[in-house]
């Protein structure tokens, strides 16, 4: 990868830049793993942006920037559940994932939280278990009106 990925927190106005992650890890990278319907309903192109940045704003989550660009973002949650976890579907299997993680396994043994907690896309759960995560359970929930299976894992932290 030319130039250095840098890690720090979610700046108000980037919301649409995250927008951008999320569209292309699901478009690009996720969607081998699921049907043009249901990558649709998970990633409609013509989203409510109102309700996008409301989200991102209340998950705080951690970007990842190379050369100024936002290619990746993830968050933690204070009782440790990983609502996104997206990294940039022009930047795939680069390491930008695993740096977000170790960003966030740092911040949850800062704040003491026990245990992390997702609902992880079958793209991305060879990922988490490489990360200590393993799966709870099958999970089939619906967004909006299609089903887009997942899994729930978890991790124990020290
Ligand atoms: C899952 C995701 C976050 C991984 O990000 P990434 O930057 O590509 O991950 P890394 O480059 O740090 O990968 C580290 C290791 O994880 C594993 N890994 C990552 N993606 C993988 C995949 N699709 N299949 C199998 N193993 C994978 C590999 O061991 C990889 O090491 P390697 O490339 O040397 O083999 C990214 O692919 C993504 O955003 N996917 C689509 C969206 C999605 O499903 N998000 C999660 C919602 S819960």
């Amino acid at each position: 990868m030319s130039g250095s990925v840098h890690i720090r927190r979610f700046l108000p106005g980037e919301e649409t830049a995250l927008f951008g992650v999320y569209f292309t890890a699901i478009h690009l990278v996720a969607s081998r793993d699921y049907t043009a319907e249901q990558v649709e309903a998970w990633a409609p192109r013509d989203l409510d942006m109102a309700i996008w940045r409301k989200k991102i704003r209340e998950i705080r989550p951690f970007v990842a920037v190379l050369n100024g660009e936002l290619v990746g973002y993830s968050d933690v949650q204070p009782n440790g559940y990983i609502d996104h976890f997206f990294v940039s579907g022009d930047h795939p299997r680069r390491g930008i994932g695993s740096l977000l993680m170790t960003r966030i396994i740092e911040e949850a043994n800062a704040l003491c939280i026990p245990e992390l907690t997702s609902d992880v896309s079958r793209t991305a759960q060879p990922f988490f278990a490489k990360f200590g995560f393993a799966i709870v359970e099958q999970r089939r929930p619906e967004v909006r009106g299609v089903v887009v299976p997942n899994a729930l894992m978890s991790r124990q932290l020290e």
